[in-house]
């Protein structure tokens, strides 16, 4: 036998601390989606676009509630940076709000784009080594481009600095993603 090191093949299980860590980052980008739209709405209450917000941030709080069953289940701790992300996701979607609804709705692209990778990835990880996983991830998703759609028909890409603050956005969600998988 060679002890070449051996590729996982489709089929293989994914290893149990390697579905905690999706786990524990899922729910943490959950929290952090129903913090930024608590901030937006705390700012944006009887705006234009606080009704798509509020139906965004239910949905949120569904996917929220489904990790945290799913962290009970499977014994999995939430991010030791859970506090952090209470507080910088909401003052994301305070700021944001400050900056006008459209830029509220650009800031739900960014994040939304971010999460369909982030979605996608696992869902191919996973695939039928945890098929209920699997199907939970892929129906996510599914309600984030949805929610994405929504963002745009609310004019989110002609908010005035629109691509610097996407990308910004983005840089700031992976890197949330990334230390929510470790810590
Ligand atoms: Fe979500
Ligand atoms: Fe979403």
């Amino acid at each position: 036998m060679s002890d070449a090191p051996r590729h996982r093949l489709p089929g293989d299980p994914v290893p149990a601390a390697e579905i905690a860590r999706m786990l524990r980052v899922d729910h943490a980008g959950e929290f952090g989606a129903t913090r930024i739209y608590q901030g937006q709405l705390d700012v944006l209450q009887r705006g234009r676009g606080a009704g798509e917000i509020r139906r965004m941030a239910e949905a949120e709080q569904r996917h929220l509630a489904a990790f945290e069953t799913l962290l009970r289940e499977h014994r999995v701790r939430p991010t030791l940076l859970h506090p952090l992300w209470s507080v910088a996701g909401y003052a994301l979607g305070v700021a944001t709000a400050l900056l006008g609804e459209r830029a509220a709705m650009a800031c739900t692209v960014a994040v939304e784009e971010v999460i369909d990778e982030h979605y996608r990835d696992q869902a191919e990880r996973l695939a039928d080594a945890d098929p209920a996983l699997t199907e939970t991830i892929l129906a996510f998703r599914d309600d984030e481009l949805a929610h994405r759609e929504v963002a745009l028909a609310q004019g989110a890409a002609d908010t005035p600095g629109y691509d610097p603050l996407s990308a910004a956005i983005k840089t700031g969600s992976r890197l949330a993603i990334w230390l929510s998988t470790r810590l």
